[in-house]
């Protein structure tokens, strides 16, 4: 199998001596993709992460990695520019502006041109290629030309937005008929399988029927596999005694709260890191019982840090921390403590393990990994979920608070509740949560796309023959 996305697993640098480091790229879709692929043995053809760094194909950890360059001005105009500025937002309920630009067009025509030639190279006979998200969504069609033998899955990590918004974009045909050229397209909702399937129906005059949208001469099937993790492996890492350790000495370190109220994403518009940082504080600014000892830690991963829209939402949330810990902070005692950094998924663990309460409100999210780990991670079966309805895992975590991050009031009143519920309600909740996580993992969501995909053979063979 092999695998094309956006970025490879690892972000790869070369060093002055000639060497290569390594670190893990950022993402729910890297978080995914890595265990399953590493299990299957599978070849993944993506950028390393920085611009112009050319380097061979290697090994690691039971995968092959092709990494295929980005010019410094492809990563301004495919990967900052169509992809980030204006799919990005565009597919997120449009909650930051788009911007259209036909050179950013270009050249996401011209790297989707490079990875499928890539992929084109790279597959044996008759192999099965998944390619993956936003940023490469004219490949299979590319792929299907150059080819015809290999069988084609696309699976979008991201929302696929309402067809009304859809219908901005100015490229909105070329995308459609890009995805089509897959036997198989994976959306995280079935709300997003429907988009596409009235879009087709629409905007090329497909027949469709139940998923399966007919397009020139052969049968798509589009449809719903809502991702995870690795929940096994995270829930056993926040088994270790390491991290045991390590989340009690968190706790100490802030001075042992009564309560941990805990939001690790990474820095973006969408996630609302605004949005509980307010309710945060007006709940102190209230001096409402509920946050009287309670402090929040807020991880933010840096991401696109040259995109006018990030560097707003990274000053703002600044400010914001800073005024909150200005006006109710004491020395040493800050209500929140904020970290711009990526951290070891030990350390991650540790800070799910320590919290009360875990803060997950994007205006919108595909599906929100976040979610997941804290709840694997909550061994010991307490804490509290604090979710989104505007994320994928609402879909699935219905014994989570479900608050809605345009209503301030409501997320307050979530916080509220989280904060003061009696443990035996946070155990009944987050053993239903358990449940539902540990036995839908993405092993199985990978085994149900692949299977699915698998079962496309007939109508390859069919249109092959035709
Ligand atoms: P997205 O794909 O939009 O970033 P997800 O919630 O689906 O959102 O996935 C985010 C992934 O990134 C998770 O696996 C999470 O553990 C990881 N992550 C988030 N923040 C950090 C951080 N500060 N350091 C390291 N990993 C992080
Ligand atoms: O689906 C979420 C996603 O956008 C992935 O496609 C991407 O790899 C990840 O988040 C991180 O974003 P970026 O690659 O832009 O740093």
């Amino acid at each position: 199998m092999v695998v094309v996305a956006n970025r490879l697993p690892f972000d790869l640098e070369k060093l002055p001596d000639g060497s290569t480091k390594a670190r893990q790229a950022p993402g729910g879709l890297v978080t995914a993709l890595a265990p399953i692929l590493s299990r299957r043995h599978g070849a993944w053809i993506g950028w390393p992460g920085s611009a112009d760094v050319e380097l061979e194909p290697t090994t690691t950890d039971g995968l092959s990695l092709f990494p295929l360059p980005l010019s410094a001005e492809e990563v301004a105009n495919f990967y900052e520019g169509f992809s980030n500025d204006t799919l990005w937002p565009l597919y997120h309920d449009a909650v930051a502006d788009s911007q259209f630009h036909r050179q950013w067009w270009d050249s996401y025509r011209k790297v989707n041109q490079r990875f499928a030639e890539s992929a084109a190279e790279v597959a044996a006979p008759g192999a099965t290629v998944w390619v993956h998200d936003y940023q490469l969504q004219l490949v299979p069609q590319l792929l299907r030309r150059l080819r015809p033998d290999v069988r084609i899955g696309f699976f979008l990590h991201i929302p696929f937005p309402p067809v009304e918004l859809f219908m901005r974009l100015p490229w909105r045909k070329q995308i459609v008929t890009g995805l089509l050229g897959a036997d198989l397209i994976g959306f995280q909702l079935p709300g997003g399988a429907r988009n596409f399937t009235r879009l087709a129906r629409s905007l090329l005059g497909s027949t469709t029927s139940g998923g399966i949208i007919e397009h020139d001469g052969r049968k798509v099937r589009a449809a719903a596999f809502p991702i995870s993790i690795d929940a096994a492996e995270q829930s056993a890492l926040a088994a270790t005694p390491e991290v045991h350790r390590a989340s009690r000495e968190l706790r100490a370190d802030l001075g042992n709260p009564k309560k941990v109220v805990l939001g690790i994403d990474r820095l973006d518009y969408t996630k609302g890191i605004d949005v509980r940082l307010q309710a945060f504080g007006e709940l102190l600014a209230e001096e409402d019982p509920s946050v009287q000892d309670a402090v929040m830690v807020q991880i933010a991963t840096p991401s696109r840090e040259r995109l006018g829209s990030y560097q707003r939402m990274r000053e703002s949330i600044e400010r914001t921390v800073g005024k909150i810990n200005g006006d109710y902070g004491r020395i040493g005692h800050p209500p929140i403590h904020y970290l711009h950094q990526s951290l070891p998924r030990e350390e991650l663990a540790a800070f799910y393990a320590a919290a009360d309460v875990m803060a997950v409100t994007p205006f919108r999210d595909g599906m929100n990994l976040v979610a997941k780990e804290y709840v694997a991670c909550r061994v010991d079966g307490g804490g509290v979920l604090v979710l989104s309805e505007f994320t994928g895992a609402a879909k699935e975590l219905r014994s989570s608070l479900l608050v809605n991050p345009y209503d301030l009031d409501g997320v307050k009143e979530g916080f509220r509740q989280a904060l003061t519920m009696s443990s035996v309600e946070a155990r009944r909740r987050m053993r239903s949560l358990r449940r539902h996580v540990l036995t839908h993992d993405v092993d199985r969501w990978a085994t149900a796309f692949l299977s699915a995909l698998e079962g496309t053979r007939d109508h390859v063979a069919d249109a092959m023959t035709r």
